[in-house]
């Protein structure tokens, strides 16, 4: 039993998260670690040596999803070989198919929704007592609202050079591709002064650089602070360095925002804007509510500031009924545009969104050939991007040792290029002034440049 009398309180027991998808399912992991190692437990990177093994499930593409079921199949043998060992499925897959997961993958002893994972504690009580189930329930808004508790605060830890911290849960959108509405619930904004402790508290362990993370960042509102007062206030916070967001709705980008990159100088000036389409037809079925001119006014609005603000995007090919026409108009946007990295995927339906009904749905060959194009044609642009940097001089952020080069640490540009820097001797978590002397397409050489006008 955990943490329920003394000499339970004694026996630290280990558990293993894997993660997949997205930044939020990251932080979600960082919150159970949290309130598992209140109960007892402590992290370990080895399956073999686990008690509790959670899978934190994404189910955003079919290959996300099918990427669960085929671990839980590898399971197995841990299972067969250590009857104590307990299996829990959480995150968006498991909010989707809740007891399904339990009858089609005997091994599993609990599954829990995006909403529940605070409840881990009385789950794992459960467990403890043999049984089986799915805990799937939404809670009321009022009760979402603060969906960090405070007790989750407490401990010490180091959380790291950078850190997420997620303001917003859930979204309203209903793009027609996206099962996050589905797997998420209403969006909903946390408390600003709930935000400003959860900051403080990472920065008074040493976090340096902030990404604030929601479905649709920049819709956040509560208590009568829109999203661009919450950035002013994080701004004013001490020995805060950098701040960044993902990801933003070009529907909800608009000059105020644009104006505090240049006001706010933690902000950092690089952007995330999910384009998603080219084509005016395909942007209005995938209910995205800009046409390609805003876009492009928005693009203006950042760019008419900063030049050269790094800007990134998603994209979707072979949306149902895509023409060959239309995946051009995707293409000229690329060309157009000129975006420093691309997130690009094949379209694929999702059980319960609109599009996944879409008659025309296109086969996985077509969709394949205009992902390459696609690729062929970005990895051209960034090599340009990247090769018209060598030469400056950037300030970065040393986030450690190299992995795989001696002497050598790595960190990112306020663009958030990454970069590796050999023979300097300064540590995570301190900025340094960089000459950038190569560039590849995924990441920058440097070295440092004297009289650093960023150290100390
Ligand atoms: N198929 C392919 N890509 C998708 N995305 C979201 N849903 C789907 C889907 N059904 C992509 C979008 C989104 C990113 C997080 O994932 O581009 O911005
Ligand atoms: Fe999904 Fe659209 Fe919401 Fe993003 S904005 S999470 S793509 S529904």
């Amino acid at each position: 039993m955990i943490n329920e009398n003394s000499e339970s309180a004694e026996t630290v027991k280990k558990v293993y998260i894997k993660t997949y998808g997205c930044q939020m399912n990251e932080y979600d992991t960082d919150k159970m670690l949290e309130v598992l190692r209140h109960e007892n437990y402590s992290q370990t990177d080895c399956q073999d040596d686990a008690d509790l093994i959670i899978l934190n499930t994404c189910s955003i593409r079919e290959k996300a999803e099918n990427k669960v079921y085929s671990e839980l199949g590898r399971l197995r043998h841990l299972k067969s070989a250590n009857p104590d060992l307990k299996i829990g499925v959480g995150g968006c897959v498991a909010q989707q198919e809740g007891k399904s997961i339990l009858n089609r993958a005997k091994n599993v002893d609990f599954v829990f929704g995006t909403d529940n994972l605070f409840e881990l504690p009385e789950m794992l009580k459960m467990v403890g007592k043999g049984q089986k189930f799915s805990r799937t329930e939404r809670h009321s808004r009022q009760k979402v609202r603060n969906f960090i508790p405070d007790y989750t605060f407490r401990q010490a830890q180091n959380f790291g050079v950078k850190a997420h911290l997620a303001i917003t849960k859930g979204c309203n959108n209903h793009c027609s591709f996206c099962v996050v509405p589905f797997t998420r619930g209403v969006e909903v904004s946390r408390e600003p002064e709930h935000i400003i402790v959860e900051a403080k508290r990472l920065v008074s362990t040493g976090t340096k650089e902030i990404c604030l993370l929601g479905q649709n960042v920049n819709s956040y509102k509560a208590n009568g602070t829109d999203f661009v007062e919450l950035l002013r206030r994080l701004d004013k916070l001490e020995n805060l360095k950098r701040l960044r967001f993902i990801s933003p709705h070009p529907k909800d980008f608009h000059a105020e925002l644009a104006d505090a990159f240049v006001t706010l100088p933690s902000l950092c000036e690089q952007m995330h804007l999910p384009l998603q389409s080219g084509s005016d037809r395909i942007l209005r079925r995938m209910r995205r509510w800009y046409s390609m001119e805003t876009f492009y006014e928005k693009v203006d609005l950042l760019r008419d500031r900063l030049p050269d603000a790094t800007l990134s995007t998603d994209l979707i090919v072979g949306f149902p009924g895509e023409t060959e026409e239309e995946f051009e108009m995707t293409m000229e946007a690329v060309k157009n545009v000129r975006f420093d990295l691309i997130y690009s995927f094949k379209y694929s339906p999702r059980p319960g969104t609109r599009a996944a009904e879409y008659p025309e749905q296109l086969s996985e060959k077509v969709k394949a050939e205009r992902l390459k194009v696609l690729l062929e044609t970005q990895e051209k642009i960034i090599r340009e991007k990247n090769e018209a940097l060598v030469g400056t001089i950037q300030e970065v952020l040393i986030e450690g040792n190299h992995q795989r080069k001696e002497n050598s640490v790595t960190g990112r540009t306020r663009g958030n290029h990454s970069v590796s820097i050999k023979n300097c001797g300064e540590k995570a978590g301190e900025l340094l002034a960089v000459r950038i002397t190569g560039a590849n397409p995924s990441s920058l050489a440097a070295e440092p440049f004297a009289a650093s006008p960023f150290s100390g």
